[in-house]
């Protein structure tokens, strides 16, 4: 098949209320991003994914939405939107948005009118149940936080259902309205110019609710309908969706039972990520390689998403008790890092330490497994987190640009910002910002402009397949390689902090003068690949061979 852009793709995913402030009110803008399109367009990325842009009370930093067809007047106007897309475009860089129509705010008009009168035509648009669901303690996805998922409503003098907070009202998608308006929104951004779509919640989406049973139907052809709709409308328009459900019902998502990609195209790895997180704490391969080879085969054209960090706790629900509390014990060993009950709400480089060797390679790892990779905003500069801040806007604090105060993200007073700056200590703005890094080609910044372009020249990578290397390695090492119609790259990642020497003589019929193109330091040559040598937390990117596709 021939390579799509989403194979090709490096993802960065932001929230512009955090990324710059251009009017110095303290709230980053679209206007403010536009000015830092050239950062993006070096670092080497061609996509990004903007967190909820659209008008919203904020209860759920965005995920709360009051109008699906506008923009937030703190991050812009429908003009500055337009403009950013245009810009974005001149630099090669595409723009997704985040789709979040499992549910709306309980501000917005629709669910006001519901609430209003039972004859109110946007009544159906929600979820009701006259009396108490038996369900209602149920499903809830912010223990903790959220106690029920039905919650009564008096004004509405009925129940209403809620996966989310209790002001997130879901949408009944089984209502033919709904689901109209829902390929309306979609063709609405599509037709502005957004290449496609990052879906919140699709396994919410999908479900039929009925009051009271937990486990309520799910339907499958709207996905397939929306895709359709989207397609025809945009040709070449994406669906990267959030769907962390058992591995076993993931291909269903990825299209019917006639086995072709005709629902989304791709889906957020959640499988692959608690492994590697697993993998790093434990500085054993193993997990990843299960991982590996449990993976569903995706019908072609269907792609995974990889991921370390997003803008949610990381999810370590898949793995076992005993796995979890294993890296609890090594990446969150205070449990005021923990959330849900299930994952970790820190940023990568303080879990690891702030280890630049153990970061490093992290995200050569990432980078170099099947998908493609998408990347949280400062992870590129090793942004920390804060900890005082409640749930997950530990990781959600303003971007690091340089050393001024409020570390360059705004010009407003401290107090004012939408959120605190990350300040002193081994993670504040002094020490780790983009100025500071954006000169010094040791910086990690500069290690991931390298890294983005280095990929850029593997496409086996995103567009061809990847396989563990069956081969008796030192402890702690992983080899993987991916192939496609370009040639085949070869991986070594060394999960231990053991120097060794591989042998992979056994691919040294395959290789055609095999020469080393990425690594955390200088190697000598590759030669015969039966003494490759590796460093501790070492990584090497081999190119085997290179084909003319
Ligand atoms: C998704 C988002 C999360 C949000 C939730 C409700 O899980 O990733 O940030 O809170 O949906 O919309």
């Amino acid at each position: 098949m021939e390579p799509r852009w989403y194979t090709e793709a490096v993802i960065y995913s932001l929230d512009v209320e955090t990324f710059a402030d251009s009017t110095g009110d303290g709230c980053g803008d679209i206007r403010g991003l536009i000015g830092r399109l050239d950062y993006l367009s070096r670092l080497g990325i061609t996509c990004l994914w903007l967190a909820p842009i659209h008008p919203s009370p904020g209860g759920d930093d965005g995920y709360d939405v009051t109008d699906f067809y506008g923009v937030d007047p703190r991050l812009g106007t429908m003009g500055d939107f337009t403009e950013l897309l245009h810009r974005a475009a001149n630099l090669g860089i595409k723009v997704i948005l985040d789709l979040v129509v499992n549910h709306t705010s309980d501000e917005h008009p629709w669910f006001q009118a519901a609430v209003s009168s039972r004859e109110s035509p946007y009544r159906d648009w929600y979820v009701w149940s006259d009396e108490e669901p038996a369900d209602r303690f149920e499903g809830m996805v912010f223990p903790g936080e959220q106690s029920e998922t039905w919650t009564w409503h008096e004004q509405a003098g009925a129940w209403y259902y809620h996966r989310f907070y209790d002001f997130q009202p879901d949408l009944d998608v089984a209502n033919p309205a709904v689901r109209e308006e829902i390929l309306k929104i979609a063709a609405f951004w599509l037709h502005l110019g957004v290449a496609g779509f990052r879906i919140d919640a699709v396994p919410f989406i999908i479900e039929l609710t009925e009051a009271g049973n937990s486990n309520s139907p799910k339907d499958f052809p709207f996905i397939t309908d929306l895709r359709q709709h989207c397609q025809w409308r945009r040709g070449d328009a994406m669906l990267l969706a959030e769907a962390n459900v058992e591995p076993a019902d993931l291909v269903r998502y990825f299209g019917d039972e006639g086995g072709s990609n005709n629902r989304l195209h791709m889906l957020f790895d959640f499988m692959l990520n608690g492994r590697v997180v697993l993998a790093l704490a434990r500085e054993d391969p193993e997990p990843v390689i299960d991982a590996l080879r449990d993976t569903p085969k995706l019908p072609a054209g269907g792609q995974w998403a990889t991921f370390l960090r997003n803008h949610d706790e990381i999810d370590l629900s898949r793995l076992t008790a005993e796995q979890r509390a294993e890296v609890f014990e090594r990446f969150g060993p205070d449990p005021d890092m923990h959330l849900y009950d299930r994952g970790i709400r820190r940023r990568l480089a303080p879990m690891l330490a702030g280890d630049r060797r153990r970061i490093e390679l992290a995200y050569s790892l990432q980078f170099t497994l099947r998908g493609t990779p998408v990347l949280r905003y400062g992870d590129e500069i090793g942004m920390g987190e804060d900890l005082s801040l409640p749930g997950r806007n530990a990781i959600r604090t303003p971007m690091q640009w340089s050393a001024e105060p409020n570390a360059g993200f705004s010009s407003a007073a401290a107090k004012k910002l939408v959120r605190p700056v990350i300040s002193g200590g081994e993670f504040g703005y002094e020490t780790v910002n983009v100025d500071a890094q954006r000169h010094d080609p040791a910086s990690l910044l500069s290690w991931f402009e390298r890294m983005i372009r280095t990929l850029r020249e593997s496409p086996e990578v995103g567009v061809g397949s990847c396989a563990h290397v069956d081969a008796v390695l030192p402890d702690g090492v992983l080899a993987h390689r991916a192939d496609g119609d370009t040639g085949t790259m070869l991986f070594l990642h060394n999960l231990a902090d053991r120097p060794c020497t591989v042998d992979l003589s056994m691919l040294a019929e395959e290789a055609e003068r095999p020469d080393w193109v990425f690594a955390d330091r200088t190697y000598p040559p590759v030669n015969g690949l039966d003494q490759l040598e590796l460093a501790g937390y070492g990584y090497r990117w081999i190119r085997l061979k290179r084909r003319a596709a």
